[in-house]
């Protein structure tokens, strides 16, 4: 657990400087030779769908990069991931979630005897977990029989009034339990043919899984079977089927 600790807050340092240095680089392109900083920016968007996405051009997000926003957004991030707690091999932390209906109940409550229980955190101004959604919904429809499957609704990753991104969901950051269950029907109205719950307003499963902006786990029998990277490059539901077919 200690070291798993120690690699936890060396990556989150690790990201923090990377962020800075590549706004402070990005910035400087952007004015010395705006063509390579659109070369870059486009190579990093491939990395994560957003130059695959249909709905998105790269006019919606790509200055965005380098921005007060960007570094703000993944500031914050690498400062919740501080918090984790969920680590393959060891118990799977529980963590209240809400039900769409207001309800409050816990992630663990999901997990079945033996079952492998797959969890997706996301939420809908997030571009790479909509695009990926087609991708997952496969995922419960094959191994419906054998995994369980649970949405977890977390914080906008690309709120309209933080790190916003052109043509996207125009959703606020939660301010109440309210908008995030509002945000969440949207998700639930794509129809990820599983169940969805929302985080708490403190984010708690959030940081205990550090799964903002999104991420994927697998839990069996009370412990962490599988933690995929932190996404959205980390977002990859084929990992997850490779998983899931080594269970049946
Ligand atoms: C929850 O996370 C969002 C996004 O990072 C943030 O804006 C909000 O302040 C957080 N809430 C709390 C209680 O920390």
């Amino acid at each position: 657990m200690f070291l798993q600790k120690l690699l936890v807050y060396l990556t989150a340092a690790c990201m923090f400087c990377y962020i800075l240095v590549l706004s402070a680089t990005l910035n400087v392109l952007k004015v010395l030779s705006p063509n390579l900083a659109r070369k870059l920016i486009l190579k990093m968007g491939e990395k994560v769908t957003m130059t695959q996405n249909p709905k998105f051009s790269y006019e919606d997000w790509g200055l965005t990069y380098g921005s007060l926003a960007f570094i703000k957004v993944a500031s914050q991030t690498m400062w919740l991931s501080l918090g984790q707690e969920a680590f393959v091999g060891e118990d799977a932390p529980d963590s209240p979630v809400v039900t769409m209906d207001g309800e409050k109940t816990s992630i663990c409550n999901y997990l079945k005897g033996n079952r492998p229980l797959v969890l997706s955190f996301g939420s809908c101004t997030c571009p790479p977990f909509m695009f990926k959604l087609g991708e997952f919904k496969q995922l419960v429809r094959d191994f419906v029989d054998v995994a369980d499957f649970l949405v977890v609704y977390v914080a906008e990753a690309h709120s309209t009034d933080g790190w916003s991104f052109g043509n996207n969901f125009d959703i606020r950051q939660h301010r109440s339990l309210e908008d995030r269950l509002s945000a969440a029907r949207i998700l639930v109205q794509n129809d990820p043919l599983c169940p969805v719950v929302v985080d708490e307003m403190s984010n708690v499963s959030a940081i205990k899984y550090a799964a903002q902006p999104e991420r994927l786990y697998v839990l069996q029998a009370g412990k962490v079977l599988y933690k995929g990277a932190m996404g959205p490059w980390g977002y990859n539901p084929q990992e997850v089927r490779s998983v899931l077919q080594k269970t049946r």
